[in-house]
């Protein structure tokens, strides 16, 4: 029996509700079809954006979506992308897939699906590709509130007021397809970009500055020395590949156990990674007014056999469940420092929460989760602590469990935890100081390593209410299946 224990004596910082988020990129069939379909098609839409995609999004409470890309934001030029859709420039994604862009969808289109949503936009601007005057008209086309060239643009494109941006991205992977820079050169040109992204009116922007590929701590020390001080946030890019190899990074699905728990090892490689650049950034910053944003992560496996290698398209399996499981706790446990996180991408793309075919729509094992951890947005982070043990196969080990719990403004407390065990249940015993009487509810998501949902069976994996816990004396007791992700709540 493990002991998980929950002291709502210790809070922490507020978890802030970005980590929830989420990215978007025009790669493959993540904004064209699987998004937008435009309003002629025959697929039910709102506006063009897909009802059962969004309403599956609205559940969710998806926070903040980033938007156009990734690689693509640095080949972006976002005035192709306005004005009547039959002028637009149709073009050839060279980075995706080799696929036509005809730009139908654009920046009033995004503003339109984060609406719909009910999430804020994150704008990603192009340094690579793109020049200052540019990036400066963007966001001046989307702000600006009076009289100005840009301004008159949006009226002319059938948008009266400005819309509200908060989140703005300065450049993505610039030390790789965002230009191949040193950190040295890109600071610089953060600091004259940064200079020209204007706040108009009451619109402040948070400005974002690209920051580190996984562990290169060189690119954090430099872009902090030079730039930290022009930066809102600073971002981090990790991505779980089962294989060092690119070229063969692994399946997503029909994989073995000693696979399952190098997955899961990599991926718990994210706390080493948060925690050293973040102490990296305070020693530049320490008051810690520059935030830290994981705006990509997720798991990236080989292609689904068949499919354009360009596109990216993955199962989605409870490996992927557990991964994201673990990930959301350590953002969670990092919650004085990360601002924001974004998986990587939210529909068709690599760890996606919605898989859609034609008309057809699944939510894959990731979608549960965050929908089993969404109380903790903007939640109080809460001191927790699992008797966890190291289990795995050869090298690959991993903690027995893992965990974060947290407090609403309504006094509830909510605990996550995932048993990692491909094949053994486990049985916990929670405490949480003060709640020795709540009632208790549980959600429970099981199933074996591989179990994923597909077109013909899209509910092999959900979620179910777990009513098999017992209560003795100020505890409850209860055993977690092999392979799982609770969310307990207690009020
Ligand atoms: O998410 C896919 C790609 O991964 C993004 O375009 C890029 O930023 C990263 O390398």
């Amino acid at each position: 029996m493990a002991k998980l224990i929950v002291n709502t004596e210790k809070k922490g910082a507020k978890i802030n509700r970005n980590i929830y988020g989420h990215f978007s990129e025009h790669l493959g069939r993540c904004i064209y079809n699987g998004l937008f379909v435009g309003k002629d098609s025959p697929i039910p839409n709102v506006n063009g954006m897909r009802t059962d995609v969004v309403e599956a999004l609205r559940q969710i409470r998806v926070p903040v979506l980033r938007w156009p890309g990734g690689c693509f934001a640095d080949e972006y030029h976002w005035k192709d992308g306005i004005g009547p859709k039959e002028g637009r420039k149709r073009m050839v994604n060279t980075h995706w897939g080799g696929v036509v862009e005809d730009n139908s969808f654009g920046t009033h289109e995004f503003m339109e699906l984060c609406r719909q949503i009910g999430c804020e936009p994150y704008v990603n601007g192009n340094v690579g590709s793109g020049t200052v005057q540019e990036m400066s008209e963007w966001v001046e086309y989307m702000t600006f509130d009076g009289v100005s060239p840009m301004a008159e643009l949006r009226k002319q494109n059938g948008r009266e007021e400005p819309w509200k941006l908060t989140y703005f991205g300065v450049g993505n992977e610039n030390w790789g397809c965002g230009g191949n820079m040193r950190p040295e050169y890109y600071a610089d040109l953060f600091r004259r970009y940064a200079t020209y992204v204007r706040n108009y009116g009451d619109n402040k922007v948070f400005k974002i500055a690209c920051g580190p590929n996984a562990g290169d701590y060189e690119w954090t020390d430099k872009v902090m020395e030079i730039a930290g001080k022009y930066a809102d946030a600073l971002t981090l890019h990790y991505y779980t590949l089962p294989n060092d190899n690119w070229q063969e990074k692994g399946a997503a699905t029909g994989f073995d156990e000693e696979t399952y728990y190098r997955t899961l090892k990599k991926g718990l490689r994210m706390e080493e990674l948060v925690s050293n650049h973040l102490s990296i950034m305070r020693r530049h910053d320490p008051e810690g007014r520059v935030g830290l944003i994981v705006d990509e992560w997720g798991a990236w496996y080989d292609v689904e056999p068949g499919t354009n290698p360009g596109f990216l398209y993955q199962q989605n399996t409870m490996r992927d469940a557990v991964l994201a499981a673990v990930t959301l706790n350590i953002f969670n446990s990092h919650a004085d420092g990360i601002v924001m996180a974004n998986i990587a991408q939210m529909v068709n793309v690599l760890q996606a929460v919605v898989l859609t075919e034609g008309e057809k729509m699944l939510l894959t094992p990731t979608y549960h989760v965050f929908d089993l951890y969404k109380e903790h947005q903007d939640a109080t982070l809460l001191d927790s602590y699992v008797e966890a043990h190291e289990i795995g196969v050869g090298d690959q080990k991993v903690p027995s469990l893992h965990q974060s719990a947290s407090m609403d403004a309504e006094g509830r407390i909510h605990v996550t935890v995932a048993n990692l065990s491909a094949t053994e249940s486990q049985e916990i015993e929670l405490c949480v100081s003060g709640k020795e009487n709540a009632s208790i509810s549980v959600r429970l998501l099981a199933g074996a390593m591989g179990a994923h949902n597909t077109f013909e069976a899209p509910e092999t994996v959900k979620p179910q209410n777990f009513t098999g816990f017992e209560r003795c004396g100020g505890s409850v007791k209860m055993t977690l299946p092999a392979c799982s992700v609770a969310a307990i709540a207690l009020e």
